[in-house]
């Protein structure tokens, strides 16, 4: 990969992301990692200034913000020239507990710009840079979908998946309404997004990370963070035409819709 774009890579899994490429032997070229306040980048910003083999540009976004979004493909796109964005990795989100039925209209809004609206609009502002990338790739390459080509790789989660949910885990269900529905709906969006692109060959993920201890998983989550992203870094080289707008979990295990 030459150039990745993590969102909400100031703290939690993004972060985490951004500090394992730094470390990889062989890292992209550019990471461009997303804030929204300047005050939050204390960690991101060391990581930044220690990295001697990739460059790691900070850039501040908004995912509910139009402008702030176009002006972060401005920097994208002056940076990585012809050569176009290998991966968009969608992180940033937003989960915040009230439990139905005094669920309110600003919660869900709130769950749905951030974790649908904003990862839509941030793929659109992107997708022109994704398809460049995608279409340079040699003619071998060209055959297979991959994160080194042109992807996207939303960061769902199971919580997400109709399919699973039961009458189990009552507390969570009922207090992660705007949450959880706004991941259904990034689901739902983003596998339209993967048969509009198909042809293009933008390969378009969902993963799960796990239940993972930050601040949105809190300390009695299965996995430390690296764990998680360990099995993430493992798992997007092998992503390929048949992970093509599915729903996996971090190990590639297939999650039902
Ligand atoms: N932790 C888990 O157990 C778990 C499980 C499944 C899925 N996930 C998913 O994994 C992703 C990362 O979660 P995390 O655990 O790392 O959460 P986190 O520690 O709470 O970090 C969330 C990140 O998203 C950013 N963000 C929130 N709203 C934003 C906005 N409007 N514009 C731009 N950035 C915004 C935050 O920036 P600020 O610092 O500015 O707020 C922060 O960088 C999320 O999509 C989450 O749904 C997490």
């Amino acid at each position: 990969m030459e150039s990745v774009l993590v969102t909400g890579a100031n703290r939690g899994i993004g972060l985490e992301i951004v500090r394992r490429l730094a470390e990889l032997p062989r890292p992209p070229r550019y990471v461009f990692a997303t804030y929204r306040d300047k005050k939050s980048i204390r960690v991101l910003r060391s990581i930044s200034d220690k990295s001697k083999k990739m460059q790691i540009k900070l850039i501040q976004m908004d995912v509910t913000e139009k402008r702030s979004v176009e002006k972060a493909r401005k920097e994208i796109e002056a940076a990585v020239g012809d050569g176009g964005l290998n991966l968009l990795i969608n992180n940033a989100g937003t989960a915040k507990w009230q439990y139905i039925p005094q669920t309110t209209k600003m919660n869900l809004q709130h769950h749905y710009e951030t974790n649908t609206v904003g990862a839509v609009t941030v793929l659109q502002e992107m997708l022109p840079l994704l398809e460049k990338s995608a279409s340079v790739k040699s003619a071998a390459e060209k055959s297979r979908m991959s994160v080194s080509r042109g992807a996207v790789v939303n960061i769902s989660d199971r919580h997400g998946s109709i399919a699973e949910l039961t009458d189990v885990h009552m507390e969570n269900w009922r207090g992660l309404m705007g949450y959880r529905s706004s991941k259904a709906a990034l689901n739902m969006a983003m596998r339209i997004y993967a048969l509009w692109v198909k042809d293009k060959g933008v390969l378009v993920v969902n993963i799960c990370p796990g239940w993972v201890r930050t601040d949105m998983g809190l300390k009695d989550a299965d996995l430390h963070v690296s764990e998680s992203v360990s099995d993430l870094l493992r798992l997007f080289p092998l992503l390929d035409d048949s992970h093509h707008g599915t729903f996996i979990d971090r190990k590639g295990d297939s999650i039902p819709y």
